[in-house]
């Protein structure tokens, strides 16, 4: 469903930011994306999204990712970006969840019908009509999580997506998240949540990949860990202490 092949790049000539990558990801597979600061995750989402682009060969649902596939592979994968400031551009939330789908042809009602859905799925249903600006950061983060939602996409990057959520919020996007039968890329230092949503674990240091299995395997290996500066999921690290 998304495959890297040898794929480099770098913001500028002096570094790369990517550095020979290679992976596939299966129909239907959760995988975890952690790395520390700076390891090239986000980046890497915004190349699978034909944001940036590099060396080598990207596929999604083996159609290569350029520029003339970009509507089609946009239409198909739905992406939470790392700042949800970053795409939520319609005065309020309910416009903004009602943008794509009407856009893809969908009655009024019918988009309206599935914001609805989407809100009460994620227990939000309080912020249809609240103005995008005013929203607090936990607040937007679950918004802009419903507006990707709402597209009904076959492919979910998800850039962070627990970040700024609180307890019981967190709790309910990573029920949704594991309740979805989506390809699901995840990228974030919430490594309990990586543990609960992801079976299989990608981990990222200097744009190379370090390690590629099973998330049960690479989320208790402590060494491999905190040599790329993460330490264990709580729930291994009181068993362990
Ligand atoms: N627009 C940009 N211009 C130049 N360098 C950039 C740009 N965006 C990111 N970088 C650099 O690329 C590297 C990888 O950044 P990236 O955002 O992919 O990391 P990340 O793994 O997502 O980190 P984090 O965990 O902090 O989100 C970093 O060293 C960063 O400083
Ligand atoms: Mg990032």
């Amino acid at each position: 469903m998304l495959q890297f092949e040898s794929v480099s790049f770098g913001y500028d000539r002096e570094r790369r930011v990517i550095d020979d990558l290679s992976f596939t990801i299966s129909d239907g597979e959760s995988v975890g994306l952690i790395g520390a600061n700076g390891a090239g995750k986000s980046t890497l989402i915004k190349l699978l999204l034909g944001l940036l682009s590099g060396e080598g060969r990207i596929f999604v649902d083996e159609l290569p990712v350029e520029k003339r596939n970009l509507p089609e592979i946009r239409r198909r994968v739905g992406v939470l970006l790392q700042n949800s400031d970053n795409q939520m551009f319609m005065p309020t939330v309910l416009e903004d969840l009602t943008f794509g789908p009407l856009n893809y042809g969908l009655s009024r009602t019918e988009a309206e019908r599935r914001a609805d859905e989407v809100l009460a799925r994620l227990g939000i249903p309080e912020l249809k009509h609240r103005h995008n600006h005013k929203l607090s950061g936990g607040e937007k983060r679950m918004a802009a999580l419903a507006t990707v939602l709402a597209m009904e996409p076959d492919v979910l990057l998800l850039d962070e997506p627990t970040n700024a959520l609180d307890p019981y919020n967190r709790r309910l996007v990573i029920r949704t998240i594991r309740s979805l039968p989506n390809t699901k890329l995840i990228a974030s230092h919430d490594l309990d949540m990586i543990l609960d949503t992801c079976s299989r674990v990608l981990l990222l240091s200097n744009g190379r990949l370090i390690a590629d299995g099973p998330a049960q395997t690479v989320l208790r290996d402590r060494a491999l860990l905190e040599a790329n500066r993460m330490e264990l999921p709580l729930r291994f690290s009181e068993a362990a202490d």
